[in-house]
């Protein structure tokens, strides 16, 4: 279960004739969004597919010690935000999953090439694309590393390509090498593809996906809270609003909130538009970034992610700590509400797989919306292409 609250301590900063407004627009903002051709992560997933991740990540799990995820962006945060906010902090029991692609650092990849130098690893190279420099490099890195262990046979065992369903270089490996392939449908961008094999492979070797995906679906219900956080925001944006901090009380979901920063960043920041996104670890950065919060330039609002329970006991003078941990969260809320920050609160009642999921969906909605309310595209990303285009320019065809 999801509480939202995006009035108490962000009323006074917004022109409420402007917000009857637009919410009373909200059908046709709900039609609009129909519209779009991007919008197949809103349809269901096909149990064909479903059948054929779970088959694979079994048998990943039987024949390998881990599995190196490959791809950057829309490609990699879904399926790493979501382990990272269930994975141990210590002693970690989870299958092995490492994700890889992210940067061209040559000591990165040196030491993972050492790393996996003795290890029976398995790749999947996740790129709708199929061209994108940082998980190219990696991956031809990676399966020269292959090349030099295995026969061209057994190679193919330990290669899995997650693609487009015809168009890019992938595709055109995986027809000439016969390599096991996944589709990332024709109508789901890389940022909303979380409900596709691209995410759901991943996931599904050490979580439930029906679970998830059950989960996912289930934050339909949220339609409502999803419109209303969009309409918030672009009328708090229009206050010079210009940046969201996204405030966590629990680090393992930091990952969470990069793949928030991506989803929003890219969705809204076009045409000299939309919020910049950006992140804070609670307690920790109350003692660095709240000095400029509670002071500085108020150009800032903020969303607080809560969790309102914990299956953990701990005891501080008497005090349960995650209580504790909520009541710091109250109070900074008011702290900086009195300092002139609005503050939106997003509380689970608990940490669990379908609460995260049910959130997934629900910010999905809300960004696409909100792409909308800020007169952008909210599926493409061409300043991102831009820098590709540069980087061809100098690097060359890769
Ligand atoms: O959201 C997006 O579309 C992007 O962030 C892409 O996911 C990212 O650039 C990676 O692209 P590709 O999957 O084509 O490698």
């Amino acid at each position: 279960m999801i509480k939202f609250d995006f009035k108490t301590d962000t009323e006074e900063f917004i022109n409420q004739e402007e917000y009857a407004k637009l919410y009373s627009e909200k059908k046709e903002w709900l039609e609009k969004l129909s519209k779009c051709e991007m919008t197949g992560w809103m349809k269901e997933v096909d149990s064909d597919t479903i059948q054929k991740i779970k088959t694979t990540a079994e048998k990943i799990k039987q024949q390998f010690d881990c599995l190196v995820v490959i791809g950057i962006g829309g490609s990699f945060l879904g399926s790493y935000a979501f382990h990272k906010s269930f994975q141990k902090y210590f002693s970690d029991d989870s299958f092995e999953l490492i994700y890889a692609g992210t940067t061209l650092s040559d000591e990165y990849l040196e030491e993972l090439v050492e790393y996996l130098e003795n290890k029976n690893f398995c790749i999947n190279v996740i790129s709708k694309s199929g061209t994108t420099m940082e998980t190219s490099v990696t991956y031809h890195i990676l399966k020269d590393l292959l090349k030099r262990k295995y026969s061209q046979e057994e190679l193919r065992k330990h290669i899995i390509v997650t693609t487009d369903k015809e168009k890019g270089k992938l595709r055109e490996e995986v027809m000439e090498e016969n390599y096991l392939s996944f589709e990332i449908p024709e109508d789901i961008g890389g940022r909303y593809s979380f409900i596709t094999p691209a995410h759901l492979l991943p996931l599904a070797i050490n979580y439930n996906i029906d679970e998830i995906i059950d989960g996912y679906y289930d934050g339909k219900r949220y339609l409502e809270e999803a419109f209303e956080y969009a309409v918030t925001r672009k009328l708090l944006f229009d206050q010079g609003k210009y940046v969201e901090n996204y405030c966590i009380y629990e680090e393992k979901l930091s990952a969470f909130t990069e793949w928030l920063k991506q989803l929003f960043g890219e969705t809204e920041g076009k045409n000299g538009v939309g919020i910049y996104p950006t992140s804070s670890v609670h307690t920790r950065d109350l003692h660095s970034l709240g000095q400029f919060i509670q002071e500085g330039n108020k150009v800032i609002f903020e969303t607080f992610i809560k969790i309102e329970k914990s299956s953990n006991y701990i005891l501080y003078k008497g005090k349960n700590l995650h209580e504790m941990n909520n009541l710091v969260l109250d109070s900074v809320v008011r702290a900086h509400h009195s300092g002139g920050v609005p503050c939106i609160e997003i509380t689970m009642d608990k940490l669990t797989e379908k609460n995260v999921s049910s959130l997934i969906y629900f910010f999905l909605l809300s960004a696409s919306l909100s792409g909308l309310l800020f007169g952008v595209d909210p599926f493409n990303q061409p300043g991102v292409e831009v820098y590709k285009k540069e980087v061809k320019k100098s690097i060359g065809e890769l």
